[in-house]
């Protein structure tokens, strides 16, 4: 099968992460309806729960780059840096519950029920889902119609 190229630019951004606590470093590249691609990786602190997930700063790189509006195919990918220092791992890294609710709201943004493309750290296990596959009766901007005004 031939590979993903936006896999490969998850696994490649992976190898950025800062990941000294969990040793579990985690890519994410975002491409928009024109091709361009952002990535992000994790981001840990010393204070745990301060860290940042892989999702999380790609979207903010995407947001930059060509806007939310515009994102078109997400992949993360997952594991640990091997020792020939590519990335390396058998199970797929699907998004956590909070980063489904942040890639949910760019798919409301977009008007585009985004495309999720899910890979081990080798980058031989890949599932593709849907975001409302992932987070089915997400919360959204339209819940906030309710709000008292
Ligand atoms: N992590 C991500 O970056 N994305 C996810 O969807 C799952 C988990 C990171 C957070 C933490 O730095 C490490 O993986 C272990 O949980």
């Amino acid at each position: 099968m031939t590979k993903d190229p936006l896999v490969e630019q998850a696994r490649a951004a992976a190898l950025q992460a800062y990941a000294p606590y969990s040793r579990f470093s985690v890519g994410c590249a975002i491409e928009s309806v024109d091709g361009e691609i952002a990535v992000g990786a994790n981001l840990e602190n010393a204070c745990y729960r301060l860290g940042i997930c892989a999702e999380i700063a790609a979207l903010t790189a995407a947001q930059q780059a060509f806007g939310l509006g515009r994102i078109a195919r997400i992949a993360v990918a997952g594991g640990h840096v091997g020792a020939d220092g590519a990335l390396a791992g058998t199970a797929p890294v699907t998004p956590c519950g909070g980063c489904r609710q942040a890639i949910l709201e760019a798919a409301h943004v977009s008007g585009r029920d985004l495309e999720v493309v899910s890979a081990n750290g080798d980058g031989t296990d890949v599932a593709v889902h849907r975001i409302s596959e992932l987070i089915p009766l997400g919360f959204g901007p339209a819940n906030l119609e309710d709000a008292g005004s």
